[in-house]
C-alpha cells in the first residue's frame, strides 16, 4: 500500500501536513502509522489526492507495509505516543466527554495545536465519536461552554441516554454534563410517589427526567435558559413517565412571586457557583420537614458545610439531618459537594 512518508526533527515541522490529511480523510483508519524514531510513514486511501497536499511540505509517497491497527485495550494517550511520540502524547487530557456521537476535549493552551491529532486518535479508538470539539471556558448565567470544532461535521443537537433515559441536548446551547448521571439518579431514588419537587435551575431537565421516569410525582423545572426548556420540553416527547415535569422558563429568583403559596416537598438547587443566593427563596418555597439538595464548590466537605449552616442559620433555618456528597473535581483542590438538608425547620419553630 501507500504511505506518506514525513521526515522531521520535531513533529511540529510536520503537522499541517498532518492535520491536512486528517482533514481530507486520506488516512487510513485500517492500518498503524509508523513512527521511526524522527521518520512517520502514514498508510493513505487509494483515493487519497496527493495534489491537495503538495506545496505544504516535502513529503514522498512510498511503498509500506504497516500493520492492521488494533486499539483494542489502548488508552488514548498510548495512542497518540505510539503514533505521534511523547511531545504530542504529554498534551492528551486525563479524562473527556462523550455525549453521543460528539467528543468534548479540554486542552491546556500548548496542547491547542495538537487538537487535530488527538482528536483523530480519539475517533480510532472511539469509533463513535463522529466530531470532536476543544472546550472552552463556562459562560454567562446560562452556564453555556464555548466549543471550538477541531474534527468532523458541527453537529450540535443530539440524543443522549442516562441510564436508559433519553435527552435531547445541544451542547452549544444549554449546560449539560455527561458526569451528573450518577447524581441524576441517586436525586431520583429518594422521591416517593406524591411528591411535588422543585428543581430551581432544572437545566434540560435531567433530574426533572429521571424523577418522573420513576415515580408518580410531580416536578416543576426551572431555567432561566429557554434553549434549556425548549430541549427539555423535546425530551418529555420520547420518554415514558409515571409522572409530569412541567417546564419553566424563568429566574429563580421571581419563583416566589410565580408560585405565590404553593409548597415544595424537596427543592433541587444545582447552580454550584452561586445556589447559595437564593437559598431564602427556597425556605419560602419549602415545606416544614421538607428537603433541599443544593450544590455547591468548596475546598473540603468541612468548608462546604460551614458555608451552608452559616447561610441557613443567618435566614434562620435549620436542618433536622444534613448530609454531604462529593459529586464532581471542579478546579485543583476544588470539588462540587451536594449537601442534603432534610427536615427543614424554620429555628424559632424547631
Ligand atoms: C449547573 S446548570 C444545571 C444543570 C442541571 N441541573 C443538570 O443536571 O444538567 C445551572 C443551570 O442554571 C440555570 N440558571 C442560572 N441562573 C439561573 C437563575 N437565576 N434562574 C434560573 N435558572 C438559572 C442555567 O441556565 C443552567 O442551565
Amino acid at each position: 500500500m501507500k504511505c506518506i512518508e514525513l521526515v522531521f526533527s520535531r513533529i511540529d515541522e510536520v503537522l499541517d501536513i498532518i492535520d491536512k490529511l486528517i482533514e481530507l480523510n486520506c488516512i487510513s483508519r485500517r492500518y498503524v502509522i509508523i513512527r521511526d524514531g524522527n521518520r512517520l510513514l502514514i498508510p493513505v486511501i487509494e483515493e487519497c489526492d496527493a495534489d491537495e497536499i503538495k506545496g505544504l511540505r516535502e513529503f514522498r509517497v512510498v511503498e509500506c507495509n504497516p500493520k492492521e491497527l488494533n486499539v483494542r485495550g489502548y488508552r488514548l494517550r498510548e495512542l497518540v505516543r505510539e503514533f505521534f511520540g511523547d511531545e504530542v502524547a504529554i498534551h492528551v487530557p486525563s479524562s473527556f466527554d462523550i455525549v453521543d456521537g460528539i467528543a468534548l476535549i479540554p486542552l491546556h493552551d500548548e496542547g491547542l495545536k495538537y487538537a487535530k491529532v488527538i482528536a483523530y486518535c480519539l475517533t480510532l479508538i472511539h469509533r463513535n465519536v463522529k466530531s470532536v470539539y476543544v472546550k472552552g471556558a463556562v459562560r454567562g448565567f446560562e452556564r453555556v461552554r464555548e466549543l471550538k470544532l477541531v474534527y468532523g461535521e458541527p453537529i450540535y443537537e443530539v440524543i443522549h441516554k442516562e441510564h436508559g433515559i433519553k435527552f435531547y441536548v445541544n451542547v452549544g446551547k444549554v449546560y449539560f454534563n455527561p458526569r451528573l448521571s450518577t447524581e441524576h439518579s441517586r436525586i431520583s431514588s429518594f422521591v416517593r410517589d406524591g411528591e411535588v419537587v422543585l428543581d430551581m435551575f432544572s437545566g434540560i431537565g435531567c433530574f426533572g427526567i429521571h424523577i418522573a421516569s420513576k415515580n408518580n410525582s410531580i416536578v416543576y423545572s426551572v431555567d432561566i435558559n429557554p434553549y434549556a426548556v425548549y430541549y427539555g420540553l423535546k425530551s418529555l416527547k420520547i420518554n415514558r413517565l409515571k409522572g409530569k415535569v412541567i417546564f419553566i422558563n424563568c429566574d429563580a429568583r421571581l419563583l416566589d412571586k410565580v408560585f405565590k403559596g404553593r409548597i415544595f416537598d424537596r427543592i433541587i438547587m444545582n447552580l454550584p457557583h452561586n445556589a447559595l443566593d437564593y437559598l431564602d427563596i427556597a425556605f419560602k418555597l419549602v415545606k416544614i420537614n421538607g428537603t433541599i439538595h443544593l450544590y455547591l464548590i468548596a475546598h473540603s466537605e468541612e468548608e462546604a458545610l460551614n458555608m451552608f449552616t452559616a447561610k441557613t442559620n443567618a435566614l434562620g433555618f435549620s436542618c433536622s439531618d444534613i448530609g454531604i456528597r462529593w459529586v464532581l473535581d471542579h478546579a485543583p483542590h476544588e470539588y462540587i459537594y451536594c449537601i442534603d438538608c432534610v427536615g427543614v425547620r424554620a429555628m424559632n419553630t424547631a
